[in-house]
């Protein structure tokens, strides 16, 4: 018996499960401190009432013998699938088919997942600093190589996100084959273009590759010019697979669900890429339950629009709370505009961990080392708006206190 010891190559614990210890850790040993959590990206805001709603009644439809669901449909309820279509793509001039709609358990499993169809020696091109999920799966799949003393990995092409270049990734000179973008992005906050969107369209279609677009934080989206999908750029359908999430949009962080779009044009070696996920999902995932797509759909309606744009809103409030208080305090801070993170350079030369250190000891405020995003994330800062409006302004003011200028 051997194990898969691509796992061994990974660190032992996950970026936020080793925050998560080093804070319960602090608060052990300093039980009357009041910690202020604004470092993973976890909603605080109550479900809306329309969700909730939907999700009594949908319980009480599995409790009557004649509304009863037993296993939900392999990819979706034609009902959630109508309401994502018509909403998030028609409504935007997106042509979609609901087959082309893969409905899960979230962006994180489906982003996590979707190597599954993808060959081992594939060239894996990602952003520097990045949603570690993307570079701990294609670790466990065998297509990182070895880890360098740079932090970064053999095999991999890195696309830095500095402020050099507005923390927009550069198109790469060489091939690759697989490109994780995330837009608005998570670490920086920073957003994309239409027009710079579709030079990554272009490209990955010149060099056939496959452009795996995060698009978890659309619904953070306040500018004009910043595409909601990948597919508002033409040629999108023959080189991009979308992943979208009602974690953050609806606060369903906790409920889990979201989806992915895999347009049937998507077609590589011959072989359509909608119809490998749908073999893969149809294997080993056995649909979002019918509690939990009804309290989806029901964001979709039009007083569940309203209520997660006003707590969209709340949030916007929260990160512009952030970057201005910190601005004013001679910070420099990217993103918290189509965004819920602030991304911060690290005062008087720290380090990103010696920046969250310092945070947790003096003012007991919890965020993210930008490092913990990659090598270029070193000496940044990632703060998120997802607190409550009070400990978001109490938050500030601790930090802005002892940095005054
Ligand atoms: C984050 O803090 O980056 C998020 O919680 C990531 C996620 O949604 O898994």
């Amino acid at each position: 018996m051997k194990i898969n010891d691509n796992y061994l190559k990974l660190k032992s614990s996950y970026l936020f499960s080793t925050i998560a210890k080093k804070v319960k850790a602090y608060e052990a040993e300093n039980p009357d401190k009041s910690i202020i959590r604004l470092g993973i990206g976890d909603v605080t805001r109550p479900l809306a009432p329309e969700v909730i709603k939907a999700l009594h009644g949908a319980v009480d439809e599995m409790g009557n013998e004649e509304t009863f669901q037993g296993y939900p449909p392999e990819y979706g309820q034609e009902f959630l699938l109508n309401a994502i279509n018509d909403f998030d793509f028609k409504r935007r001039g997106v042509q979609i088919d609901n087959d082309e709609i893969f409905v899960s358990d979230g962006a994180k499993s489906d982003t996590g997942n979707i190597g599954d169809i993808f060959a081992v020696d594939n060239v894996v091109a990602l952003c520097d600093p990045i949603y570690p999920v993307y570079v701990d799966t294609n670790v466990m799949a065998g297509r990182a190589g070895d880890i360098l003393e740079s932090g970064r990995w053999s095999k991999f092409v890195y696309l830095p996100c500095l402020e050099e270049n507005n923390f927009l990734p550069e198109i790469p000179k060489e091939k690759v084959d697989l490109i994780y973008l995330c837009f608005p992005n998570n670490p920086t906050g920073m957003a994309i273009t239409k027009d710079e969107l579709q030079k990554w369209v272009d490209y990955a279609n010149e060099n056939e590759s496959i452009i795996l677009f995060d698009a978890a934080y659309e619904s953070f989206i306040t500018e004009e010019n910043v595409p909601h999908s990948i597919f508002e750029c033409d040629g999108a359908k023959t080189c991009a697979i979308e992943f979208r999430s009602f974690s953050k949009t609806a606060g369903f962080t906790g409920v889990r669900c979201g989806y992915t779009v895999i347009p049937k044009e998507l077609v590589r070696d011959g072989v359509s890429l909608n119809n490998l996920w749908a073999r893969r999902q149809a294997t080993k995932f056995n649909g979002v339950s019918y509690i939990t797509q009804k309290a989806a759909a029901a964001v979709y309606s039009e007083e569940g629009r309203k209520q997660v744009e006003d707590t969209i809103k709340y949030y916007l409030n929260n990160a512009s709370v952030i970057k201005e208080g910190l601005n004013k305090a001679g910070f420099t801070t990217f993103g918290g505009v189509n965004s819920p993170y602030v991304w911060l350079k690290t005062p008087d030369n720290m380090t990103s961990w010696e920046f969250f250190d310092y945070l947790l000891e003096e003012v007991q405020i919890v965020g993210t080392p930008g490092s913990g995003f990659g090598p270029a994330g070193e000496g940044y800062f990632r703060l998120t708006a997802f607190g409550s409006a009070e400990n978001t302004v109490k938050a500030i003011e601790r930090i802005t206190k002892r940095f005054k200028k």
